[in-house]
């Protein structure tokens, strides 16, 4: 799938669309996030878009814009929580009253436990759980008091299992779950209008293995299957209009994970533990040149803008039927009433 082309000479106006929806991505400059702001564009909304990479950020303003959309741009450390309620305040004032926030930002170090420094541990934990907690305050602290307001935490397969090469991303993606879902409890405990929803994403090819720190010995890789980023960005439009359900679960992949892991944990520690380490990587060397983004971001002083994809497009599929059961779960469950055995045993799976 091609990157969409964006026209020369896009105006740089922030003037908000009125009556259309206000929507804050964080992790926009790149991958699922930039896949996601571009898909709100095309429906015409207003949307902030927060990362540190400016070159990636403008472009990505620039696809929001090309895409239909209102474009802000604010370059904010997420794991910095002052700054990005200052973003949220620079939102408000300028494209109006936030009604959705997508988190998607995140960092990793791909490296056995062994090999990662406390400070990069804490590092990660900052950006890609804090970070999670820092923005989902600087959302409610605007949509509690008005009612009204959807938060879309973007998750993981990982977010319930651990794999090999990635505990400190494992770590955070497991607590972004428990925060979420006691958060999720205190808003229906105060019969709050206000809803979070979490979406659980299989492997995707985006920037991520281009550019987060590795320590690994060959190019890091999604394991397979892969899918397009535009792909979780449909799945994430989907739940920013449906927050009512608690989760939602992309990809067959992350169905047979999530199901395999709560049937038989044992039985697939043994599987990571003889599969993990080859099926994170491919057969190249990783480049000696290669940029990482855990102190800063990675598309700094070449001005590089590394986009929505990452460099498995040859692979990656743009498809997703799951999703589509995923998002259609009552007319299945209407089937399965119909005595239709097969489809009810589905729903049930695919849907929580
Ligand atoms: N790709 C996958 O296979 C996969 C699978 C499951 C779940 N997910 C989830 O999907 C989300 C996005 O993943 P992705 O693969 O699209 O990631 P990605 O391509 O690495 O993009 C990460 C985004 O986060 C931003 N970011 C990184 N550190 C930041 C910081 N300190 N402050 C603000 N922004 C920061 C990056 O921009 P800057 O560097 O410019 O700041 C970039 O926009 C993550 O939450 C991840 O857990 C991805």
């Amino acid at each position: 799938m091609k990157e969409i082309a964006v026209p020369a000479n896009q105006p740089d106006h922030t003037s908000p669309i009125p009556g259309a929806q206000v929507v804050v991505v964080t992790g926009a400059s790149g991958g699922i996030g930039r896949a996601t702001a571009r898909a709100f564009g095309a429906r015409g909304a207003n949307v902030a878009l927060i990362a540190r990479g400016t070159t990636g950020l403008d472009a990505a303003g620039a696809e929001v814009r090309a895409a239909g959309g209102v474009a802000l741009a604010i370059p904010v450390d997420v794991s910095d929580a002052e700054a990005v309620d200052a973003a949220a305040d620079q939102i408000e004032e300028t494209i109006g009253p936030i009604d959705v926030w997508i988190n998607v930002a995140f960092t990793s170090v791909f490296a056995p436990f062994t090999e990662i420094k406390p400070a990069e541990f804490a590092r990660v934990t900052e950006v890609s759980y804090l970070g999670y907690v820092y923005s989902t305050m600087a959302a409610l602290a605007r949509m509690r008091p008005r009612d009204h307001g959807t938060v879309v935490q973007v998750g993981s397969a990982l977010a319930y299992r651990g794999i090999p090469l990635q505990s400190a991303y494992c770590g955070a993606k497991h607590a972004v779950q428990g925060f979420n879902e006691a958060l999720r409890c205190e808003l229906l405990h105060e019969r709050s209008a206000v809803r979070t929803t979490m979406v659980q994403m299989p492997a995707v090819n985006t920037p991520q293995f281009s550019w987060v720190l590795s320590r690994l010995p060959r190019q890091a890789q999604p394991v397979p299957p892969i899918y397009q980023p535009e792909v979780a960005a449909r799945a994430v439009v989907y739940a920013a209009d449906h927050p009512r359900r608690r989760e939602y679960w992309v990809g067959a992949s992350t169905v047979g994970t999530l199901a395999a892991n709560a049937l038989v944990p044992g039985l697939l520690d043994r599987y990571l533990a003889a599969t993990g380490f080859d099926s994170q990587q491919t057969s190249d060397t990783r480049p000696a040149d290669q940029r990482a983004n855990l102190w800063e971001p990675a598309d700094g002083p070449d001005g590089r803008d590394y986009g929505a994809h990452g460099i498995f497009d040859g692979q990656a599929t743009a498809r997703c039927g799951q999703l589509w059961a995923s998002h259609h779960h009552g007319l299945l469950g209407a089937a399965a009433a119909a005595g239709l055995a097969g489809a009810g045993a589905l729903t049930a799976t695919w849907c929580r």
